[in-house]
C-alpha cells in the first residue's frame, strides 16, 4: 500500500471463497493483560495482529511485564500478580486503541503509583469520563483535559462498588472489574443492555471467577489468576466484513473457519438472515481453551431484503454498523437509529459513513443518532471520486466492501488505517474478488 494510504477498489462480480481471519482483537487484550495479572507464564496464540492490540502489549511491558514473541502471533508473558506492575517510566501510549486505554485505566488504578496515558488525535477526542467516574468511586484520582486524553491516574487504595454503567459499554464494564480485582471487597457492575463478556469469560479461563446474573457481573478483590496456555479465535468483526459481501453480491459465498463465535458478538448472522442470505453456522464441538465459542460460518447471497436496525440491536452490533451500511449500497435499504455511540468511535463514523458513500455515489442520509443507505441494485454508473476513511479502520474496510459494488474502480483514503485490527485486508480482499 502506498505511504498515504490511498488505494483502489475495483468492482467485482462477486466475492468466494474459504478463509480465516486475524485474531479477535477484544479478546487479545483480554488475555494479554489477565496473563500479565497471572502467577507464573502464559502462551497466547494467534494474538491479534493489528496496532491496537500492540499497544496493550507495549503498555504492560512499560508497567514491568516480561512479554516475548517466540513466533508469528504468540505471545509467552511472564505474570507479575495481582497488584505486581511497576511505576512507568514514561508516558503509556494507547495509540489508536480505546480499549487499551479504559481497561488499562482500570488495571492501574488499582496500584499506587501514578500513570499517564496518552493517544493519537482520534483517541484524544473520544470521552474517558466513562471510566474515570466509577473509578473514582472506587477511590482512584484521575485527570484528564475536559474529559479527554492525556488521562493521568493516581491509583492505589480502591474499595468495591456496585456500579450501574450509563451506556452499555464492554469497555467501562471491563475497567471497573479489573479495578476490582485490586479493590477491597466486592464490585459489581450492571449493564442497560448485554454488551460482549469477553472479560468475563477470560477471567474464568485465567482461573478467577467472575458471577453473573442477568445484566450485572461481580468480581471479589484478591483472586489469584494462574497463567494459562489459550489460542485466540478468529475475529468475528473482521469476518463481518466479508460476510457482508457474499450477503449482498450475487453469484457470492464465503467461509469462514476458526471465528470466534461469542453469542455476544454474533448478532449480524440473523440480521443477514433477515436480509436474505443463506447462513449457516457450524460450531466446532468444543469451546476453545479460554471458554470462548468458535466455528465455521458460510454465507451466500439470496436476496436483498429491506433492514430495519433500531436501538435494541445497536450494542450488539456496535462494531458491525458500518459493516451493515456497506449491505445497503447493494439493493435494499438500510436504516439505523439509536446509534449515537457511533459518533465517540476512533472517528464519528455516523458522519463518515454518511460521506464516504456520498463520495461513492451511493444514496445515504445522516441522523442524530443514526443513518439510510438507499441502495441501488446492480452496477452504479458515478464516476468514482475519493472516499476518506478518516483515519478509522473500520470506515476504510466498509467502503471498500461498498465500492465493490462500483461500475469504475473506486479510490480510499485512509486506506492503511486496516492496520489496527486486519493488516491483511487488502490482499484477502483480492484473494475473495472474481473479477
Ligand atoms: C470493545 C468494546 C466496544 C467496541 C470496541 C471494543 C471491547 O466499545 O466498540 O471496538 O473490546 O471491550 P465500547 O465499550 O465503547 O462500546
Amino acid at each position: 500500500m502506498p505511504p498515504s494510504g490511498v488505494i483502489t477498489v475495483s468492482p467485482a462480480r462477486a466475492v468466494r471463497g474459504r478463509l480465516r481471519v486475524p485474531g479477535d482483537k477484544s479478546i487479545s487484550h483480554r488475555y494479554a493483560i489477565l496473563a500479565g495479572l497471572a502467577q507464573g507464564a502464559s502462551d497466547i496464540s494467534n494474538f491479534a495482529p493489528g496496532a491496537d492490540c500492540r499497544s496493550t502489549v507495549a503498555c504492560l511491558r512499560q508497567l514491568g511485564v516480561d512479554i516475548a514473541e517466540p513466533t508469528d502471533g504468540a505471545l509467552t508473558i511472564q505474570g507479575v500478580g495481582i497488584g505486581g506492575l511497576r511505576a512507568p517510566a514514561r508516558d503509556l501510549d494507547a495509540g489508536n486503541s480505546g480499549t487499551t486505554m479504559r481497561l488499562m485505566a482500570g488495571v492501574v488504578a488499582g496500584h499506587p503509583f501514578t500513570s499517564r496515558f496518552v493517544g493519537d488525535a482520534s483517541l484524544s477526542r473520544r470521552p474517558m469520563r466513562r471510566v474515570m467516574d466509577p473509578l473514582q468511586q472506587m477511590g482512584a484520582r484521575l485527570e484528564a483535559v475536559d474529559g479527554h486524553a492525556p488521562l493521568t491516574v493516581h491509583g492505589g487504595g480502591l474499595h468495591g462498588i456496585a456500579y450501574l454503567t450509563p451506556v452499555p459499554s464492554a469497555q467501562i464494564k471491563s475497567a471497573v472489574l479489573l479495578a476490582g480485582l485490586h479493590a477491597n471487597g466486592t464490585t459489581t457492575v450492571t449493564e442497560p443492555a448485554e454488551t460482549r463478556d469477553h472479560t468475563e469469560r477470560a477471567l474464568r479461563a485465567f482461573g478467577g471467577h467472575a458471577h453473573v446474573s442477568g445484566r450485572t457481573v461481580q468480581v471479589a478483590g484478591g483472586e489469584r489468576l494462574a497463567g494459562q496456555r489459550l489460542e485466540v479465535p478468529g475475529d468475528f468483526s473482521s469476518a463481518a466484513f466479508w460476510l457482508v459481501a457474499a450477503a449482498a453480491i450475487p453469484g457470492s459465498r464465503v467461509e469462514i473457519e476458526g471465528v470466534g463465535l461469542n453469542p455476544t458478538r454474533t448478532h449480524l448472522l440473523s440480521v443477514l438472515r433477515r436480509f436474505g442470505a443463506v447462513v449457516d453456522v457450524r460450531p466446532a464441538k468444543a469451546d476453545g481453551v479460554g471458554g470462548e465459542p468458535q466455528g465455521t460460518v458460510v454465507v451466500e447471497h439470496a436476496r436483498s431484503e429491506r433492514l430495519v436496525i433500531g436501538p435494541d440491536e445497536v450494542p450488539a452490533l456496535i462494531d458491525e454498523l458500518p459493516a451493515i451500511a456497506a449491505l445497503g449500497a447493494f439493493g435494499g435499504e438500510v436504516t439505523v437509529s439509536g446509534a449515537a455511540e457511533l459518533r465517540v468511535k476512533e472517528s464519528d463514523r455516523i458522519a463518515a459513513l454518511v460521506a464516504g458513500f456520498r463520495a461513492l455515489g451511493i444514496d445515504a442520509d445522516e441522523q442524530p443518532d443514526g443513518f439510510t443507505v438507499h441502495g441501488s441494485a446492480g452496477p452504479r454508473t458515478t464516476a468514482a471520486r475519493v472516499a476518506d476513511a478518516r483515519g478509522d479502520h473500520r470506515m476504510a474496510m466498509a467502503f471498500a466492501i461498498a465500492a465493490l459494488g462500483s461500475e469504475r474502480p473506486s479510490t480510499i483514503d485512509g486506506a492503511d488505517s486496516v492496520a489496527i485490527s486486519y493488516p491483511t485486508f487488502f490482499e484477502t480482499l483480492e484473494q475473495l474478488t472474481a473479477r
